[in-house]
């Protein structure tokens, strides 16, 4: 949830860390703050309420104060409200100490009532969890006079999930980070070092990164790297390259990042797709860590929240009918605790744009107890989804920063795509033919929906035409539905505006009491030419809601005739089959929510009470 930046080397900590919490915001954005150690060994704090902008704007002289030693946090509440008391970092050792947190502290109240049983005098500053592990650091730090063994000492007594980064006015250029279960990726400079909470806190400084495992800490100087366990043994890390480079996380001349982000769908696909089909056959050299389990796996999960969920009902449709094995899609979060049947012949398959979500990490790790074989689909390099998983298939769409998801949507539905057409090859479930000719609909898909993201401006206006409604629905079968629950999703999330998605066929058997003069419904149209009877039932649903007052925002196939008569409006997609329209429908809900959101006034980007990668449960 939060971000967090830590930086030696030189003496410009201070841009570094702004800089690093620019590109972290989206992780939570309730209050921001740093602290560095001056070039005199000063150390100074400085956080604020409210967004970034607020603590740059106060920044006074601080750059004056500029060090070369620093950490940064962007912060989304937990304990305590987002107001400048609760912000980081918290201090500990009289003031000498300054600590940054990632994550909940589970045991805190029990370590507070101790803190202040044994030491009276103890003032604590804020309502977080946080602070006291700052107090405890402190303490150990006065009898160790080691930051790192102090960090040590102090992770060993808490409970939960943390990234924690601390440095100590008596030992300048030094950060030490520690981490269990929340994310943090070490950056390699040249005489300078970085941490981050994930790569885009330092890809403008670095592409070489290091990925820090479960329970480690990890001790940066402007010239060294230690990473040992919890018990202080040194541990190996693996180095890799970033794959993104900076200017992909810039706006770019875009109104906001989820305008930009939308734009690059097609590409996202593209790039997913890329090196992955040769001479109409699926490769996913990935798959090869999983060795023989594909032949032998009688069942997959998948486990996803939100909108990776929403990949995954799609990727349940497709492998069932292309590789036809059984497939569940589970909540992550509800998955774990309702004793779910896996065993060593399940494929778990997570899905995550952030590789980060707690309740999907969490997930994988009961699948990975329970002997399952797990498979991660994910978007961010060096996270920890993938590290806690047997095999990745990244999906590349770069690095997507708009709280609400969608560039990383289409490439995880590309990503499952390709996966279920390896099943079916594995399991000779279609002939090499049938393959090859569904491999070529996915490929053609990134120019159809260039043709979809055409209609953007039209699209505008529908949206700001809307702004008073106070509630839509979504209605969609089969593929559709997921579509259908995704529109949804993102005029909440964005725009504020009660919306629920509906399997059309459901309607009738309660929801469409809801339906009364002028209730908008985006309806997810199949293709008429799509070989099953999905389209006429759909028709019939249409004409069920309009006789009820209902109006009609048809997402339909170019030139369907028989949506005509019925709709208020239709944005028109091309000729696409059932399992691959939902690529080419769900863009134009995503601009209606996002232009809706700003015709609201509304910061698309950065919704109320979000954030982008939730890593708490
Ligand atoms: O990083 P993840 O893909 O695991 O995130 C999962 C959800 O939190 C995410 O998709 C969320 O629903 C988005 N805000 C939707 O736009």
């Amino acid at each position: 949830m939060c971000g967090i930046v830590g930086y030696v080397g030189s003496d410009k900590s201070v841009e570094v860390l702004l800089s690093g919490l620019r590109r972290l915001e989206y992780r939570g954005y309730d209050s921001a703050g740093i602290a560095v150690i001056d070039p005199h060994g000063e150390l100074h704090t400085r956080k604020r309420a409210g967004k970034l902008q607020t603590l740059i704007d106060d920044l006074d002289g601080l750059a004056l104060a500029n060090g070369a030693t620093g950490i940064g946090h962007t912060r989304w509440a937990t304990h305590g409200g987002p107001n400048d008391q609760n912000a980081h970092p918290h201090l500990g050792d009289d003031g000498k100490l300054a600590l940054i947190h990632n994550g909940i502290i589970e045991n805190f109240a029990e370590l507070k009532r101790e803190l202040l049983e044994n030491n009276p005098d103890i003032v604590f500053a804020s309502e977080t969890d946080s602070e006291v592990a700052a107090l405890l650091v402190g303490i150990e730090y006065r009898a160790t006079k080691n930051l790192a063994e102090a960090l040590r000492r102090t992770v060993a007594r808490l409970h939960g999930a943390f990234t924690l980064l601390v440095l100590h006015k008596d030992e300048p250029g030094v950060v030490v980070g520690a981490r269990r279960n929340s994310p943090l990726v070490i950056g390699l400079g040249d005489g300078e070092n970085f941490l981050g909470s994930d790569v885009a806190a330092f890809v403008e400084h670095t592409r070489r990164a290091v990925e820090i495992g479960q329970d480690q800490i990890v001790t940066i100087r402007p010239d060294s790297v230690t990473i040992t366990d919890f018990d202080g043994a040194p541990v190996a890390s693996r180095e890799f390259e970033i794959a993104w480079d900076a200017s992909a996380s810039e706006k770019g001349g875009w109104s906001s990042f989820m305008a930009k982000e939308i734009s690059e769908e097609p590409e996202a696909i593209a790039k997913t797709l890329l090196g992955r089909i040769v001479d109409g056959e699926v490769r996913l050299h990935e798959l090869d860590a999983l060795g023989d389990a594909l032949n032998d796996i009688d069942r997959v999960v998948i486990l996803g929240c939100g909108t990776a969920a929403y990949s995954g009902m799609l990727a349940k449709y497709a492998i069932e009918k292309w590789a036809r094995i059984p497939v569940d899609v589970e909540l992550s979060h509800e998955f774990r605790y309702r004793d779910p049947i896996v065993n060593s012949r399940t494929l778990v398959v997570s899905v995550s744009q952030s590789g980060e979500t707690m309740d999907t990490l969490m997930a994988v790790k009961y699948a990975v107890q329970a002997g399952a074989r797990t498979l991660a689909i994910c978007n961010t390099q060096g996270a920890t989804i993938p590290r806690e998983s047997d095999a990745v298939i990244y999906t590349h769409a770069g690095p997507e920063v708009a709280v609400a998801s969608t560039k990383a949507f289409v490439a995880q539905v590309a990503a499952f795509y390709l996966l279920g057409l390896h099943l079916a090859d594995v399991r000779g479930a279609l002939s090499k033919a049938e393959i090859s000719g569904l491999l070529e609909e996915l490929q053609a898909l990134p120019d159809q929906l260039s043709t979809v993201l055409e209609q953007h401006e039209a699209i505008k206006q529908l949206a700001g035409w809307m702004t008073d409604t106070r509630a839509v629905l979504f209605l969609g079968r089969h593929a559709g539905y997921p579509v259908a629950l995704e529109g949804a999703l993102k005029l909440k999330e964005l725009a504020y505006i009660h919306a629920e998605g509906f399997a059309a066929g459901e309607l009738k058997h309660g929801p469409i009491a809801l339906i009364e003069a002028g209730q908008p419904v985006f309806v997810v149209v199949p293709s008429p030419r799509a070989q099953d009877s999905l389209h006429p039932k759909v028709i019939s649903n249409i004409q069920e809601i309009r006789a009820r007052g209902a109006r009609i925002l048809a997402i339909a196939e170019q030139g369907d005739a028989a949506v005509l008569p019925y709709a208020d409006v239709v944005i028109p997609i091309p000729l696409a089959s059932t399992l691959f329209e939902p690529l080419l429908a769900v863009a134009p809900l995503q601009i209606f929510a996002m232009e809706l959101a700003a015709a609201k006034g509304l910061d698309v980007d950065q919704p109320r009470n979000l954030a982008k990668s939730v890593t708490v449960e």
